[in-house]
């Protein structure tokens, strides 16, 4: 019997790491993508051993322009047709535009839009061919209001959002899924890489796990939604915010965003 072969990008830690841990649990073959080989290397060689599952580790930086295709391409050479593509690579910076790391800024927008959207482009035309597949893209709450301080942030968030919405609704009938996930701020590396640990947004709140996440995330994907957000509080502000001016909304999260 074959089984099920996910790809998930960002699985060196994080919620990456949780949903590749969470697919080899459920009996899935899986490739990992990220810079850092060591975790992923270890997270291979307990899958192997404790599932049975067959793990492919691609240490590759995203945020090359072409990232996506080189990694479809790794994909075609070795024969593998994903049934799975979890496309949680991303990453922020806390800084006032005009004071932003501009390199860092166009990294951003390669890793979290770019190479998201051409490893989708690669790998939907194979799925719909075998009339399956999910895609799970890692949006964020901050896809539903502008976000004063990190405003490449939310807008390529928005971006993954509307980019998900659209493809699961040009899928429909077909059997392959693309669910966005917006989870509120999560406990793992992401704050320290982004020096927000004192943002007013996570200062001082407990957080929920990645591995709370990667299950509420992998459910919602499995029921095919177009997206989902975490929690009854989240949920409300997210429904919520579509009610307000523009601006409005984005000076709550200018406030949220506030170092405190
Ligand atoms: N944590 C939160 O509060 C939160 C909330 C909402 C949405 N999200 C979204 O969830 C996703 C995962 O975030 P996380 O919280 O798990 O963050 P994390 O703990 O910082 O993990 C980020 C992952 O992305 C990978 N990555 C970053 N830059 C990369 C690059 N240039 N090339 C390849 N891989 C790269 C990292 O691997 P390497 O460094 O090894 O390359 C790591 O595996 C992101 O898209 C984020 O925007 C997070």
């Amino acid at each position: 019997m074959t089984r099920p072969l996910a790809l998930v990008t960002g699985a060196s830690g994080g919620l990456g790491y949780e949903f590749a841990r969470l697919l080899a649990e459920r009996g899935h073959d899986l490739v990992l993508v990220a810079r850092t080989g060591a975790p992923m290397e270890e997270l291979a060689q307990w899958a192997e051993a404790r599932h049975g599952v067959a793990v492919t580790v691609l240490p590759k930086d995203l945020s090359h322009p072409g990232a996506g295709g080189e990694v479809a391409d790794e994909l075609a050479e070795r024969a593998l047709h994903l049934d799975v593509l979890i496309n949680n690579a991303g990453f922020t910076q806390l800084a006032p535009f005009a004071e932003s790391d501009e390199q860092v800024m166009m990294s951003m927008l390669r890793v979290n839009i770019e190479t998201l959207t051409q490893l989708t482009r690669r790998v939907v035309p194979g799925m719909v061919e075998r009339g399956s597949g999910r895609i799970v893209n890692l949006a964020s709450l901050a896809a539903f209001q502008p976000g004063p301080s990190m405003a490449v942030y939310y807008a390529s968030k928005a971006y993954v959002l509307n980019f998900s919405i659209a493809l699961n609704v040009e899928l429909e009938g077909s059997g392959v899924t693309v669910t966005a996930l917006a989870p509120g701020p999560v406990a793992t590396g992401f704050q320290a890489r982004a020096a927000m640990e004192d943002a007013r947004l996570v200062k001082g709140r407990k957080l929920p796990s990645a591995a709370e996440i990667a299950e509420w995330g992998w459910a919602e994907a499995e029921k095919g939604k177009p997206f989902a957000v975490h929690s009854p509080r989240w949920k409300f502000i997210a429904f919520t915010l579509r009610f307000l001016p523009r601006r409005t909304a984005a000076r709550i999260a200018a406030r949220t965003n506030d170092r405190v």
